[in-house]
């Protein structure tokens, strides 16, 4: 079955939005299989935005998703990469619809509140940065 890795970064933590992203997933009817909350490491943060390495703003990206808490967790369910994509709405804040999560809590590109697998290729290689024991 298809998996997704969510990431409630640092700034929603700080906003006390946990309990309001894990109620939209569960609302939702997909599965939470594994979740945890913890700091990233600088190791860990630096595979997990490998992609962005050569980025203007990949200094500010791993300061800030190691500043604080974060809440990591797989989601399972048939089509959940794009489904939970969907629900966290465009990185861009133009473009983030309200009703989205990024659309109705941030006006911010970095501080976006939550970070999702944009395919099943990378949710397999990002789960397997944050989690040993789901495959
Ligand atoms: P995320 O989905 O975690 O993937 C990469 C992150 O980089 C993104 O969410 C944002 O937090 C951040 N990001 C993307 N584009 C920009 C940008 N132009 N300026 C600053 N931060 C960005």
């Amino acid at each position: 079955m298809e998996k997704t890795l969510l990431v409630i970064k640092p700034d929603a933590v700080e906003r006390k939005l946990i309990g309001d992203i894990i109620q939209r997933v569960e609302r939702k009817g997909l599965e939470i299989k594994a979740l945890k909350m913890e700091r990233i490491t600088l190791e860990k943060a630096e595979k997990h935005y490998e992609v962005h390495k050569e980025k203007e703003f990949y200094n500010d990206l791993i300061n800030f998703i190691t500043s604080g808490p974060v809440v990591l967790m797989v989601i399972e369910g048939e089509n959940c990469v794009q489904i939970v994509r969907q629900m966290a709405g465009s990185t861009s804040p133009l473009d983030a619809i309200p009703g989205s999560i990024r659309g109705d809590y941030s006006v911010d590109l970095l501080k976006n509140i939550v970070h999702t697998s944009d395919s099943v290729e990378s949710s397999r290689r990002e789960i397997k940065n944050f989690f040993r024991n789901v495959d």
